[in-house]
């Protein structure tokens, strides 16, 4: 980094807390080396302000599918935003997605549209509460995140400013383990208004019985009266255009989905069972759920993205791009780590269509410094990869490009095992989010 953009970072840290607006983003969560500020990006490619040239794998924090600055998207959005932005009553385009997204997902009879996923999990939570007139909610302890609003963030380490009230209310399950939920439903009986989950991140849900994870699931949450509340922001559009809980067949009473839907606009939805979604609606007899309300809740660009994105996803089968991708970017990669005998240290897992870096050290233990310095010697080769994130943009030009610049990054890794990681990493490794002190 040239020293203008070291100063500059330096003071973004002066105006901003965090130095950013997300904190996956942050300083912490990168290695020393990495780009500080960026300037531009297009396709699978992104630049930082010194004018250097990245193949991104962040891709706005997965919300880039398509590509960044994808043209038949941005041409859309501009026609749109010729048209205004913002008017004093909804919109046909409000009406159109809606139409559009209700048609795609069988589990939704009713959507309501937000600016960012957090809004969409809380929107969720209040209205389960307000269906159920239950009080607790249990969230999924191996998904990290679901919302920056106090019912999830008081239930991690990093809970200051929010009152002990808030948090007991949210309480924890295990992906796959059905006992932990039995155990809720006994310890809070008649009290949980709502299980919130990924329907998958790293590993397929169990059988059990006749059931998977998810359909067992939503069964106990219909004996005990609990909403079930699946949060596709990650698997939605990736794993399945119709999400994840398309291919494993279960039909949540809620869906939140964002990031995929709209190429990087800022675009959010809730969507689900009518009798429940209507409680947020001006045509019953009961109380009055205040669910979503916002001056740009919405606002033109991002539905006008959405559209498109939804467009081209059907038209170019943009799902099985990924997943095609993903196969041939794990296999590359872990055949080099296998030819270079480290393969029980470094390994792509996961799903093909969203994949992760699993960095271990010689006890076999997760390892954050190794994980640093993997990304950090990706940099040094022009690849930006602190998680995986694909996008249709991605092809062979840039499945080479990543082979490459794994070979070279994974020799250092090799000797960073047999010589310690301190000797190669610059600067500090990256720390978890969720901590209680810097
Ligand atoms: C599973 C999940 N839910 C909700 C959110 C919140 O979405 P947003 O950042 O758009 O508020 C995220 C963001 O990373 C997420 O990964």
């Amino acid at each position: 980094m040239k020293k203008n953009a070291k100063e500059k970072q330096k003071r973004l840290h002066e105006l901003i807390p965090a130095g950013g607006h997300t904190y996956s983003k942050g300083d912490d969560q990168f290695p020393e080396i990495a780009p500080g500020l960026m300037a531009k990006a297009k396709g699978a490619y992104c630049w930082d302000a010194d004018g250097n040239k990245f193949l991104d794998y962040g891709m706005g924090l997965r919300s880039v599918a398509i590509g960044h600055a994808n043209d038949e998207i941005n041409e859309a959005v501009c026609k749109q935003i010729s048209l205004g932005t913002n008017y004093t009553r909804p919109s046909v385009l409000e009406l159109n997605l809606a139409e559009i997204l209700v048609d795609l997902l069988p589990s939704v009879d009713m959507v309501k549209f937000a600016k960012n996923g957090s809004d969409v999990t809380s929107a969720a939570i209040r209205l389960a509460r307000a269906y159920t007139g239950k009080k607790y909610i249990a969230v999924c302890a191996e998904h990290p995140f679901y919302s920056f609003n106090d019912w999830f963030i008081g239930s991690t380490a990093c809970n200051s400013g929010i009152p002990d009230e808030v948090s007991s209310l949210t309480v924890k399950f295990n992906y796959n383990n059905i006992q932990s939920v039995e155990d809720l439903f006994a310890k809070y009986p008649n009290q949980i208004a709502a299980f919130i989950l990924k329907p998958v991140k790293n590993v397929a849900p169990e059988m059990f019985g006749d059931k998977n994870f998810l359909q067992k699931l939503k069964e106990l949450c219909d004996k005990n009266g609990a909403l079930l509340i699946l949060d596709e922001m990650i698997s939605g559009f990736r794993f399945d255009l119709k999400g994840a809980q398309n291919i494993y067949n279960v039909e949540p009473h809620l869906s939140t989905f964002g990031k995929a839907t709209a190429n990087g606009f800022s675009f959010a939805f809730i969507g689900g069972k009518r009798e429940i979604m209507e409680l947020g609606g001006i045509h019953h007899n009961k109380p009055r759920v205040f669910l979503l309300s916002g001056t740009h809740g919405a606002e033109s660009t991002g539905l006008m993205a959405a559209i498109k994105n939804i467009e081209i996803f059907k038209r170019d089968n943009v799902v099985k791009h990924h997943w095609d991708y993903g196969k041939k970017f794990k296999d590359g990669m872990n055949a080099i780590a296998k030819q270079k005998g480290i393969d029980k240290q470094f390994a792509i897992t996961g799903f093909d269509c969203s994949p992760t870096i699993e960095a271990r050290n010689l006890k076999g233990e997760i390892d954050l410094a190794l994980l640093t310095l993997f990304s950090q010697e990706m940099i040094r080769n022009n690849v930006l990869i602190p998680w995986i994130a694909f996008s249709q943009s991605h092809s062979d030009l840039e499945l080479d490009i990543t082979l490459d610049a794994a070979e070279k990054a994974l020799g250092i890794y090799k000797n960073a095992l047999e010589d310690g990681v301190e000797k190669f990493l610059v600067g500090t490794a990256v720390k978890p989010v969720f901590r209680k002190f810097n």
